[in-house]
């Protein structure tokens, strides 16, 4: 995608956005528009506007004016973007900064834009949320580094930040593309074969030595995404690290909720959408990305949201309490289609039961919110499970030392609980942040509810319970040596009231 300025240009959709909402341009002034592109700020010509664009007729200049007209009263405030060089041609001024094809152009230096074959990549239905800087980040370390993994929990965003990336390296760079998705994949023997029928060396139902696979790969500029790698992670990591030490020129694109673990593998955590916080105004929550996609996507189910500040309020709830994750504002804002958005906010105690629409078309793991949550709960080992129920008692954030005395007992040492929790961070299922002194932890709010659950299901709620009101007391009784602040001792106990309920 290309972004001048509140426009987003999609060359291989060819379509144009205006913020979220698609316009309508005439087929002669986006090729205009995507020569412009091309030319990567150099000047178009007059000419070769003419040569490219009615190639089979001769025409007036005034044709280009015209439909630059078009395309600039579309950019509206950005229109000097297009840039008239008098007595010559045209060219486009965008940054670079954020523009990702652009970035990733300079590094494809020699190539012919869009030269390269796609296989399997899916289309990009409409411009991402929130995700230039990322889109550029990632590009970036790519042209550096043989493997880079998208790691974020389920519904982040992983798979559709990919394809963006992959789809925008295809359109300008001569490299060839291909997705393998491994989400269906059950049985690890079967990557190897999976990437091998994707790459044209064999059928996926088939065994291939990877001989073959390495031997398919040389000598080929190419862009492997694979996508959604983490139950099948071990094999994952042993194909990707031998075939990126077999070709120089092979990149690889992993998305998974768990880091590959290879040499040369850069880790780029994908974000949450940023969502408003508790005190903002009508302007910074509509400023948001979530609350965009939100609105956006109820926009598409011809749902309209009143913009008055009691709705807007209720609407950047919705985003805070999901944590921004796009998945579950999916699924939100299709409940809030029909329920509206006040039903919607009253039901979030309850987001595993009213969460469940998701499209027929979705795979099975993102059908419903508690479907992506118990699609890693499974791969996890039964030591995390544990931690993880134990930890769902704790408040918002976290220490190690809280959430040792809460999951430890007799049959878990501290040391083992510090593995789990490593285990789960690794797993994006726990997450870190710094305070001004320590690491502190912490898990999504729809992660501490499904904890929850999984605690008060189990025969254990009462114990976990009694250490977490002990360690509390002693807290009080050494404020200082514990780093306790009170905050901790209200946000914990409103935790258990809400888990008692
Ligand atoms: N930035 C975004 N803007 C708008 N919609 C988004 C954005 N990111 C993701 N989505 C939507 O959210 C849903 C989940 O996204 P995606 O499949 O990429 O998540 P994921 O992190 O790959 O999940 P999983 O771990 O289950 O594979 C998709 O339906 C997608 O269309
Ligand atoms: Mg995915």
């Amino acid at each position: 995608m290309i972004k001048i300025g509140r426009v987003t240009v999609s060359l291989e959709m060819r379509e144009v956005y205006l913020d979220d909402r698609l316009v309508q341009v005439g087929s002669r002034a986006f090729d205009i528009l995507e020569l412009l592109i091309q030319a990567r700020g150099k000047t178009v010509t007059k000419d070769e506007i003419l040569r490219r664009v009615w190639p089979n007729s001769v025409v007036e200049e005034n044709n280009i004016h015209v439909q630059l007209s078009a395309l600039r009263r579309i950019l509206g405030a950005d229109k000097q973007a297009i840039r008239t060089i008098s007595g010559r041609g045209y060219r486009l001024a965008i940054p670079t900064e954020g523009n990702e094809p652009a970035a990733l152009a300079g590094a494809v230096q020699g190539g012919q834009a869009g030269a390269g074959r796609v296989i399997g990549l899916p289309v990009c239905r409409a411009p991402l949320n929130g995700r230039d800087g990322a889109m550029a980040e990632i590009t970036r370390a790519l042209n550096g580094t043989p493997i880079v993994t998208l790691l974020g929990p389920g519904g982040i965003g992983k798979t559709q930040l990919g394809i963006a990336v992959a789809r925008s390296i295809a359109a300008l760079s001569d490299s060839e593309v291909c997705f393998i998705t491994l989400a269906a994949v059950e049985n690890a023997q079967r990557v190897v074969s999976m990437i091998a029928e994707a790459l044209g060396v064999g059928r996926a139902d088939g065994d291939v030595p990877l001989q073959s696979l390495v031997a398919a790969v040389q000598g080929r500029k190419l862009l492997v995404v694979l996508d959604n790698c983490e139950h099948v992670i071990e094999s994952a990591a042993t194909v990707c690290e031998l075939l990126v030490q077999a070709s120089a020129d092979l990149r690889i694109l992993a998305t998974s909720r768990e880091p590959l673990r290879t040499r040369d593998e850069k880790f780029y955590w994908v974000a949450p959408l940023d969502t408003p916080g508790a005190e903002a105004g009508s302007e910074a929550i509509l400023d948001c990305s979530s609350v965009r996609m939100f609105l956006a996507q109820m926009r598409a189910l011809n749902a309209g949201v009143d913009t008055d500040p009691g709705s807007l309020d209720m609407v950047a709830t919705i985003c805070r309490r999901l944590d921004g994750l796009p998945l579950a504002l999916e699924l939100a804002a299709a409940r809030a289609a029909v329920f509206g958005i006040r039903k919607t906010v009253s039901e979030l105690d309850d987001r595993f039961q009213f969460l469940t629409g998701g499209r027929r078309t979705a795979p099975p793991r993102q059908q419903t919110l508690e479907a992506t949550l118990d699609w890693s709960y499974q791969l996890l080992s039964a030591t995390e499970r544990i931690v993880l129920h134990r930890l769902g008692i704790l408040p918002a954030r976290f220490s190690l030392d809280a959430a040792c005395a809460v999951a430890a007992c007799q049959r878990l040492s501290p040391a083992e609980v510090t593995e789990a929790i490593v285990g789960l961070a690794s797993k994006c299922i726990v997450m870190t942040t710094f305070d001004s002194r320590a690491k502190e932890y912490f898990l999504l709010e729809s992660t501490r509810e499904y904890a929850l659950r999984k605690l008060y299901e189990s025969d254990e709620a009462d114990d976990v319970l009694t250490r977490n009101a002990s360690y509390l007391a002693r807290s009080y009784e050494q404020p200082y040596e514990r780093g306790f602040r009170p905050a901790t001792l209200s946000s914990s106990l409103a935790a258990q009231s809400v888990a008692a309920r």
